[in-house]
């Protein structure tokens, strides 16, 4: 909720760059919907909207009032109907992040645009196949999709099912971390300019939360990387992130780290032990920072009576390894840009709604070697396929389930491997930089997956 949490500044008027007091709320709810009897109905109005977050003031453009968004919790075979109410005065429409259904009809359609003042009822059914896990939904609207996510335009979905994976995370206490970038490029506020750099990070809809465990207590902390350009790096001093899923796909074993790191787009889910009761800095290194070499996000606070933690899981969800696979394609997508033109080309073209890419017959398993020709960061994502990255710069990667978005290092290749089996998917759809500066600005193809029985394999991808 962006509603009535101010902020303890210790900011004298006219000063210039001071660290702020903060004093840590607990996080905010989110907004929740659930299924009912198989069915989520969900009414999302979008609005241009000015919202105040610990005493910053900016436009932005949000679902139903709320700058974090809403978090949908459905089950695999649920009905998902969105109704889109588009009050904004511009175009917009959702894409379903992750989603392993249905690109047609008025199910995960990047054909539809919702005009202003106009309604659309996405009806979504969710695969009785999709991975139990941490999704999102987005608006897709090329040359348009960096803006309104930035300014807000994204909810959170979870596909229940993770305590059927994880038997022992029956009961376990769930966090969910939203985290949305804005770059407040008109704000005339001092500490906009001056401590934050014109750049704002929220988590879950406020700039600095206190989250609460008990000493002990191992809680799963469900991490949605919603900014629309910026990786996430998270650090909680003092404990380690147990990762479990990615992308809403299980790992296949637990992976611990010290320090998160998320493309833009990816999600993570992590088992955190609260150890001793203390208070411990949680907060994000790296990219704009702020005055100093690290942007504080809030704290969490280990008190109370002491809870059992949870061992280290052993047991997976089975996921097929794609490395023993048989290939039946090898394609190569290449990631090119012309910065001053404002331009980015996926194999040298620029986005052309109007033009199919790379037609795939279903039933495909293929390999896909992405590479990166620029100086740049960029990020690979392609809608109603999870894939499974085999190499790195040609180093052989090791197997840890399945992504949806993955970065390609600077002058570097990864080699991706995905099936194109489930006839739920076919129809067109798109992959694409998952910056979405860059999609905007041309990076971004379509694919479609026909059948092969009723179309022939001659048929050639457009030029
Ligand atoms: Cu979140 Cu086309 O992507
Ligand atoms: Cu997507
Ligand atoms: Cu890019």
């Amino acid at each position: 909720m962006v509603i009535g949490l101010t902020l303890v500044l210790a900011l004298a008027p006219q000063i210039k760059a001071q660290e702020p007091q903060w004093v840590a709320r607990p996080l905010p709810a989110l907004q929740e919907f659930r299924s009912n009897d198989g069915v989520a109905s969900v009414v999302l109005e979008a609005r241009e909207q000015t919202v105040q977050i610990d005493g910053i003031t900016f436009d932005a453009m949000i679902y139903n009032g709320d700058y974090a968004g809403p978090l949908i919790r459905v089950h695999p075979g649920d009905l998902l109907n969105v109704r889109l109410v588009n009050h904004l005065h511009e175009s917009t429409n959702i894409h379903f992040h992750g989603y392993q259904g249905s690109p047609l009809g008025p199910s995960d359609n990047m054909h539809i645009l919702v005009d202003p003042g106009e309604t659309f009822d996405y009806s979504v059914r969710i695969p009785l196949t999709q991975p139990p896990g941490l999704y999102w939904f987005h608006s897709h609207v090329h040359h348009d999709a960096e803006r309104q996510v930035m300014r807000g335009l994204s909810g959170t979905l979870i596909v229940e099912g993770t305590t059927d994976e994880f038997p022992a995370l029956k009961g376990i206490k769930e966090q969910v971390l939203v985290f949305k970038e804005d770059r407040l490029v008109t704000s005339d506020d001092a500490l906009v300019n001056q401590y934050f750099h014109r750049y704002i990070r929220t988590m879950s809809g406020a700039l600095f939360s206190q989250i609460a465990m008990r000493p002990g207590e191992t809680q799963l902390w469900r991490i949605a990387n919603e900014g629309a350009d910026q990786p996430l790096r998270l650090v909680l001093k003092g404990h380690t992130f147990r990762i479990i899923g990615r992308d809403g796909s299980a790992t296949t074993r637990e992976i611990e780290t010290d320090e998160l790191r998320i493309d833009p787009a990816g999600r993570v889910d992590a088992l955190v032990d609260a150890g001793d009761a203390g208070t411990y800095e949680l907060s994000s290194p790296g990219v704009y920072t702020g005055s100093g070499k690290v942007r504080p996000l809030g704290v969490v606070q280990v008190s109370g009576i002491a809870a059992t933690g949870i061992q280290k899981q052993e047991e997976f969800p089975l996921t097929v390894d794609l490395r023993a696979a048989t290939i039946d394609a090898r394609r190569t997508v290449v990631m090119t840009q012309n910065p001053a033109e404002g331009e980015y080309y996926l194999d040298g073209k620029l986005f052309n709604h109007a033009r199919v890419d790379t037609r795939v017959p279903l039933g495909n398993v293929e390999e896909w070697l992405i590479r990166n020709d620029t100086n740049d960061y960029h990020t690979f994502h392609i809608h109603q396929v999870s894939f499974q990255v085999v190499e790195i710069n040609g180093v052989a990667a090791s197997f840890d389930g399945r992504r949806d978005t993955v970065e390609i290092p600077v002058h570097g290749t990864v080699k991706i491997r995905m099936a194109f089996s489930d006839p739920l998917i076919l129809g067109e759809f798109m992959y694409h930089c998952h910056i979405l500066e860059h999609e905007d600005k041309g990076m971004m193809a379509t694919i479609e997956v026909y059948d092969p029985a009723s179309e022939p394999a001659s048929r050639p991808a457009d030029p």
